[in-house]
């Protein structure tokens, strides 16, 4: 919504949230979310066009075009749970909408949800006793966190969901004239609804089964000497394949990668088709066990105990420039080595120290084997060997010798993003591994 506002001068866009605490971040100095080039898209802004508010009648009175952009989480209950996306949430704000409206609107489907959703959000709003027309549009988000801001004033294609009758035709013609004040024309494309809303869980799930597959891959290059970055070189040449995700890992984290293809999965079931199901419940299996896979490797090049030995984790984050641990590698990677009393010190240039801890033990827990320390140095003094598992920049250029100064030997280091010269590193005297090599 920043970037619209930035974008459109002529358009106000107003952010509304019950949370007044989040509203207030918003519009303070100290934004809720770290995401590099973000403060100068509000801070341009803010106050001029874009405005940020808890009036969330008034607003939705006032709104031509209504963004729903609440939150899908995984179902924790009933039919479908830990896998199927729970959608109280969406259910409210479409009640909320048709209670408050006065006039026609536009509802924009921000959220990602299960194909079909935009039916239900129809039917709640169109069960209005006031006579409103409500077009509801599908507009599915693809940017990545870190490269956000990135993403959205250079998407790929900007992809736009509707009904195709005039109504729907003009609803999607108003917001491919939103998009189009910065986004090229040939980068807009409009779809049936079913097809926008099944294209974001179907682009997520072909993203991590790349990642998958180049991970699984990277099991076999350590078992024969290939060396997966090497591979993955390769075979990006062809053009079929393309080079990019292809950078084999720890495992892919995040809030979408797993939780859309296990929705994906559960649509699949629910739609008579559990073959489909299985095969894409498999992307999430190799990466369940490439997260095992890389802190077994760990205990195993310890001589296969890590009892009372202090392991540094740098990187906590499941990507770099994030402040984001949702589903990261670290959580499965610390919990595995504290299950074998291991000494585990994490550090995360931006990830808060109580938030480490809630992430590996479950809120409200401590155990005195989690520490986390306030830099890499601290981190990694005296510990037997340290496990890179985000790929924050400033782990390429730590004074390694120094750190090795401090480390029982032989010393280990794990570089969990293959981020880190391994050469160099053995020449210092580390033993070192890396993911695929
Ligand atoms: C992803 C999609 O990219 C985005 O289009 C969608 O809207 C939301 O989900 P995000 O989760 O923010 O975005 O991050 P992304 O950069 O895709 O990375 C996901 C995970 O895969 C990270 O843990 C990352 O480290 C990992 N990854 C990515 C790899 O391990 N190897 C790669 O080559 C690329």
């Amino acid at each position: 919504m920043a970037m619209i506002a930035q974008k459109a001068p002529d358009i106000r866009v107003t952010v509304v949230d019950m949370n007044a605490g989040r509203i207030a971040a918003w519009n303070s100095d100290t934004l809720p979310i770290y995401e590099p080039g973000l403060d100068d898209v509000v801070k341009a802004a803010r106050g001029r066009n874009l405005f940020f508010s808890t009036d969330v009648a008034g607003q939705i009175k006032a709104a031509d075009i209504i963004f729903v952009a609440v939150n899908t989480p995984t179902k924790t209950y009933g039919v479908g749970a830990g896998r199927a996306a729970d959608l109280r949430y969406v259910e409210s704000v479409a009640r909320t909408i048709a209670e408050h409206a006065e006039s026609d609107k536009i509802i924009v489907e921000k959220s990602t949800i299960p194909v079909k959703t935009a039916e239900s959000i129809k039917t709640i709003v169109g069960s209005n006793a006031k006579g409103l027309k409500f077009e509801v549009l599908s507009n599915p988000e693809f940017l990545a966190e870190g490269t956000a801001v990135r993403d959205l004033e250079n998407p790929d294609r900007v992809l736009i969901g509707g009904e195709r009758t005039p109504g729907g035709e003009k609803a999607m013609a108003a917001l491919v004239d939103v998009y189009a004040r910065w986004v090229p024309r040939e980068r807009i494309i409009t779809t049936n609804l079913w097809s926008s809303e099944l294209s974001k869980l179907v682009a997520n799930a072909f993203l991590a089964q790349r990642i998958s597959s180049i991970n699984s891959i990277s099991a076999l290059c350590e078992a024969t000497g290939a060396d997966v970055d090497e591979v993955a070189n390769a075979i990006g040449k062809d053009s079929r394949i393309g080079p990019k995700f292809l950078k084999a890992s720890v495992g892919f984290g995040g809030s979408c990668f797993q939780k859309d293809i296990l929705n994906l999965t559960y649509l699949c079931e629910s739609f008579g088709l559990p073959e489909v199901a299985a095969d894409w419940t498999g992307v999430v299996s190799m990466n369940d066990r490439q997260k095992k896979r890389f802190a077994a490797r760990i205990v195993k090049e310890l001589f296969n105990t890590v009892a009372d030995k202090k392991i540094a984790v740098l990187g906590f984050a499941f990507k770099k420039d994030t402040n984001d641990t949702r589903e990261s590698a670290a959580i499965n990677v610390c919990r595995d080595l504290l299950a074998e009393h291991a000494n585990v010190c994490v550090y995360d240039p931006k990830v808060p120290a109580a938030e480490i801890v809630a992430d590996v033990l479950g809120q409200g827990q401590s155990n005195a084997r989690l520490t986390v320390a306030p830099d890499a140095y601290t981190a990694c003094a005296g510990a037997h060997a340290i496990a890179i598992v985000t790929e924050w920049d400033e782990f390429k250029t730590l004074d390694y010798a120094r750190i090795l100064g401090t480390m029982p030997k032989p010393a280990c280091l794990f570089d969990g993003r293959n981020i880190v010269d391994g050469a160099a590193l053995r020449k210092l005297g580390f033993r070192f591994f890396a993911i695929g090599k």
